[in-house]
């Protein structure tokens, strides 16, 4: 019986009839609420978090207590968009059973419908692991920011022939581990495109150009409701909400400073005798 909701196999479906998926990410019930109203395929609940709307520098302290939280308020908010839950940094590494606990837990106590992991073929056993106790996994390989230190910083991955090979079999290895999804993060097209082509899952791309199974941004940064920090090149502005904030924020402070705010009309009114009764009081 159909819930309604977007599933692991209308994924695949959406890839074998070349329909492209939407995905955003979203933390909170609100911005929930409005991306599955507007009929985007899959809210992620990133460890962007860390940075996006915790303020940290990266995604390093992000905690598997921040993550259930914030996939609670997403799950309640988002009636048909599939729910995926990343699991934050050193949450899949230590054992199995930790590692499945942690994915379980945004599942069991969060209400996400998947989870998604950072890696390659260093993965690709847990991601086994992982998918056999009935979690399915989305994979996350090329910029994966929980390595940003091994990294060297946030650049684009894939972009001499021997390191995009590496990216190739990495894709190979996760796919056949059993993901449903793999998300391609900052990419070179070419590299993104033969990767889409070559395995069976479809690819989500952020960074990763045109020819990707389906497309990721960051909500708060296609909304522009950021605060300075860098914006990659492959970020698309949709709407501008930080200036719109400010806007609004600096009319209340003079309003109320200048005494327009608030005004009758956002007042309660008392009966006059009422009014008598307590000044003679
Ligand atoms: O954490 C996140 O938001 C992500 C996306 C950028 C894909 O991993």
């Amino acid at each position: 019986m159909s819930t309604g909701r977007v599933t692991t196999a209308d994924f695949r479906r959406m890839k074998q009839e070349g329909r492209p998926i939407t995905m955003l990410t979203a933390y909170d019930y609100p911005m929930a609420c409005l991306v599955d109203e507007a009929g985007i395929d899959a809210v992620l609940v990133g460890d962007s978090l860390g940075n996006v709307v915790l303020g940290y520098d990266n995604t390093i302290p992000v905690t598997m207590d921040d993550m259930v939280h914030h996939v609670r308020a997403v799950a309640r908010g988002a009636q048909r968009a599939m729910v995926i839950g990343d699991l934050p940094f050193l949450s899949y590494h230590l054992s199995r059973e930790e590692t499945l606990r942690n994915a379980g837990r945004l599942l069991q106590e969060g209400g996400a419908q998947a989870v998604k992991l950072e890696g390659g073929r260093d993965v690709a056993e847990t991601v086994r692991a992982v998918v056999a106790a009935g979690i399915p996994v989305m994979g996350h390989i090329g910029l994966t920011p929980q390595s940003v230190y091994q990294l060297g910083g946030y650049r684009v991955q894939g972009r001499d022939a021997m390191v995009a090979r590496c990216l190739l079999e990495d894709a190979r290895a996760l796919s056949q581990a059993g993901i449903f999804a793999l998300v391609l993060e900052c990419v070179p097209t070419p590299l993104a495109r033969m990767i889409t082509e070559e395995i069976e899952v479809p690819t989500i791309g952020i960074g990763a150009g045109p020819y990707c199974d389906g497309q990721v941004l960051v909500t708060h940064d296609m909304l522009g409701y950021t605060v300075g920090g860098f914006m990659p090149k492959f970020v698309k502005k949709y709407a501008d909400v930080a200036v719109e904030i400010r806007r609004a924020v600096e009319a209340f402070r003079d309003e109320v400073r200048e005494r327009k705010f608030p005004t009758e009309e956002h007042g309660y009114t008392m009966p006059e005798e009422e009014v008598e009764k307590l000044k003679q009081r």
